[in-house]
């Protein structure tokens, strides 16, 4: 049986050869044998668009649907999701990655029912890290494999680390604003995506934070969508939008999650709707089969 590290060795070792890897999504699921976590990475091309409030706000609303949730602070040079929640966590991913601790043993449990994996600051990128230290950093995200869902909040721009998390992901969000800069760098990255990784039958899909309107949404989405359809072949799912909500900043001032400071200001509700779609493409792409007949005959779950 293949395990969830062993596929991400592979796909270390297909992007080392250079050789395209499987969209990892698709070859995750095929591999499905028992319970697997699913793993939503959450990236951009520009920074400060909304990765890590939206990374730590849906796994609240995915705790809301009685999911077990854990948010791995990927960015390993300004670690903030734990500073979000006001945590000051004693270990992080520096201490895994160096082999002085265990991912187990550095998950927190948050009072708000999700379970965070604190980023390190200061430590450059994982790009620097040796191969051994990549390898064990891939062997210690499989001992995570009892939660749900994994969320990986990534750092901003495009590096080696960014692009491993993504070739891992079964979902990848692209997190844009209607900036044209963030427009443009997000297209960078999706151009990304589809020349280093076969991300075909991966799950990539696009969130449009910040906006005024559902038509100003709907219009940098369309934009986005073709292009990436008409120049690159790829299939970008529009999966939502999230409004300019003044509780964002005061819930991020407070250090306080906006879906727990407010679960009905707008920017709640957004993310609410977003996970829905979510977990309704998670049926229809992933369940197949199998699991339609696991739905109507139980078990299983
Ligand atoms: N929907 C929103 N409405 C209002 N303000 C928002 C919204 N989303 C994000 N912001 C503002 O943008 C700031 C940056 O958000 P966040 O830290 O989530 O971005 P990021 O993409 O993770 O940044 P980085 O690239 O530095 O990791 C927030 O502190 C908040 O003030
Ligand atoms: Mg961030």
């Amino acid at each position: 049986m293949e395990d969830q590290a062993e596929k991400l060795r592979e796909i270390m070792r297909q992007k080392k050869d250079g050789a395209a890897p499987a969209g990892a999504g698709t070859a995750l699921a095929k591999s499905k044998e028992g319970k697997r976590a699913r793993i939503i990475t959450i990236t951009s091309g520009k920074g400060g668009v909304g990765k890590s409030n939206v990374s730590v706000n849906m796994a609240l609303a995915y705790a809301r649907l009685g999911k077990k949730v854990v948010v791995m602070d990927a960015d390993l040079g300004l670690a903030n999701v734990n500073v979000m929640l006001n945590m000051i966590p004693k270990w992080n991913l520096y201490h895994v990655i160096r082999k002085q601790k265990t991912m187990k043993e550095i998950l927190v449990e948050t009072e708000y029912g999700i379970s965070i994996v604190a980023g390190a600051s200061g430590f450059s990128k994982i790009a620097n890290l040796s191969e051994e230290e990549r390898q064990n950093f891939i062997d210690e995200l499989d001992t995570l494999s009892n939660a749900d869902i994994i969320i990986i909040d990534t750092a901003a721009g495009v590096s080696d680390n960014v692009l491993d998390f993504v070739a891992a992901a079964d979902d990848v969000v692209i997190i844009t604003t209607p900036e044209p800069t963030a427009i443009t760098d997000a297209y960078g990255i999706i151009k990304i995506i589809a020349t280093e990784i076969d991300s075909l039958n991966m799950g990539l899909k696009l969130v449009v934070n910040r906006v005024h309107s559902v038509a100003e949404a709907k219009k940098v989405a369309d934009r986005m969508t073709n292009i990436a359809g008409q120049f690159l072949n790829l299939k970008v799912d529009y999966l939502g939008f999230i409004y300019d909500d003044p509780m964002v900043s005061q819930a991020v001032l407070r250090q306080r999650p906006f879906m727990v400071a407010d679960p009905k200001c707008k920017a709640s509700l957004c993310v609410q709707h977003i996970v829905g779609r979510l977990e309704k493409s998670d049926v229809k792409e992933r369940g197949g089969f199998s699991g339609m007949m696991k739905r109507i005959f139980g078990g299983g779950e």
